[in-house]
């Protein structure tokens, strides 16, 4: 979301402490406590429906179309781990599948045990956002894959030319890639590798009951949940976090209202633009409780702790734990359902 739009929506929900005027404690409207009563579902249902879809199928693209057979090639590639110098480290390692798409370390560990300096976010539902990586550096999940793979501390190949050696010395990719990519005179690319890859994760989709929510079902939500749903829209949480993803629509300053301390320069880092330091991609919120630890650094243990940071920073508000509880448990119904069958780790082609 554009300033421009940040600001619209701050204004639409009624909120003087967003869009970056810092709150003065001073006078800063005290925070309501949680309502006892159930909140109305059907006037939640509406609001919502303003700022968030539900989920899709598949997340498609009309440059890279999702076919059966990429999408076969692309689960091998995802867990095979001969895509790393040392045969050790896949994508799976970071982002495992059935731990919901992380590894739940602050950072993670790649090539020869070695750490990088941000937090490894999930691949489930990663194409809905406007780009890749916490400074959105890659533009989509496609041109993502082709960075771990190079990347001196993750797989550490040394170059697209090595990756693709190795890979047509495997008669099983031969056929797969051939299969996937019909017509080529040269299947087995580099570039086609993250094109399959991509694919693959294109229906990486993990539908909650939030969804069932959008959809109609005003009884997928609980009474707590509810009350949660509207804290989130009323402190405005839903500014920043929102559209399909509940979030990763756009770049935010980390520290928008009180500053924040990180020696990571966030956007910045990809645009050589000084006026985008510490700004980061907003987070897809979805699975948000089952993939702890948080912030681009993995410095927030809990996520309690990263809403209360959340308002304090962004939006100069200060939760008590009921309202902190309450956020969390709407939260709990963006966590969504693991398509077990779809990741079950496949048979990788023999090595010849
Ligand atoms: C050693 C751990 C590691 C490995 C291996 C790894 N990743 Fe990642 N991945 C990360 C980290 C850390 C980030 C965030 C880095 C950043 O933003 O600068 C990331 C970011 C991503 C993102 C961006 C998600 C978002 O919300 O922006 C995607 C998608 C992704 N990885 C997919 C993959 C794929 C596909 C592979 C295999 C080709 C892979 N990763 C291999 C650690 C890893
Ligand atoms: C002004 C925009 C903005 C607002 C408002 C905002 N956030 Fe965020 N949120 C962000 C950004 C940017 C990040 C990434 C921070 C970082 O770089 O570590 C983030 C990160 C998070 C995270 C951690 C996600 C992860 O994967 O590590 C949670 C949880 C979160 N926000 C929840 C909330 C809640 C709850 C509220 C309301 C109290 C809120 N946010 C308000 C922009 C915002």
């Amino acid at each position: 979301m554009s300033r421009v739009l940040l600001v619209a929506a701050c204004a639409a929900l009624g909120l003087a402490a967003c869009g970056g005027q810092p709150a003065d404690p001073q006078t800063a409207a005290p925070a309501a406590p949680p309502s006892p009563a159930a909140p109305d579902a059907t006037a939640l249902q509406a609001q919502a429906a303003a700022l968030f879809q539900p989920l899709p199928a598949e997340m498609t693209s009309d440059a890279n179309p999702v076919t059966e057979a990429k999408v076969s090639l692309g689960r091998m590639l995802y867990y095979d781990a001969r895509l790393s110098l040392d045969n050790d480290v896949s994508c799976n390692s970071c982002h495992g599948l059935d731990s919901y798409g992380v590894d739940n370390a602050p950072t993670s560990t790649g090539h020869k045990g070695q750490k990088g300096g941000r937090n490894s976010p999930t691949t489930y539902n990663a194409a809905l956002h406007v780009a890749q990586f916490w400074d959105g550096r890659a533009g989509d999940v496609e041109a993502q894959a082709k960075g771990p793979v190079l990347n001196p501390v993750e797989m550490a190949m040394p170059d697209a030319a090595a990756v693709e050696k190795r890979l047509r010395a495997i008669p099983g990719y031969v056929t797969a890639f051939a299969a996937a990519f019909p017509g080529e005179a040269e299947p087995v690319t580099y570039d086609n590798m993250a094109r399959a890859i991509g694919a693959f994760e294109r229906r990486l989709v993990t539908p909650s009951p939030f969804d069932r929510f959008l959809a109609g079902d005003a009884a997928a939500l609980d009474a707590g949940q509810l009350a949660g749903l509207k804290m989130f829209l009323d402190t405005g949480c839903g500014t920043c976090h929102n559209g399909t993803a509940i979030g990763g629509g756009s770049y935010q300053k980390l520290g928008l209202v009180k500053p924040y301390e990180t020696t990571d320069a966030g956007r910045a880092d990809a645009t050589k633009n000084e006026a985008d330091r510490f700004f980061f991609k907003v987070p897809s919120l979805r699975n948000i409780d089952r993939t702890s630890p948080y912030f681009h650094d993995g410095q927030v243990g809990t996520l309690d702790d990263a809403i209360r940071l959340m308002a304090e920073h962004q939006l100069g508000r200060t939760l008590t734990g009921d309202e902190i509880a309450a956020v969390r448990s709407f939260l709990g119904s963006l966590t969504g359902t693991i398509p077990t069958e779809y990741i079950a780790p496949p048979e990788l082609p023999a090595s010849s």
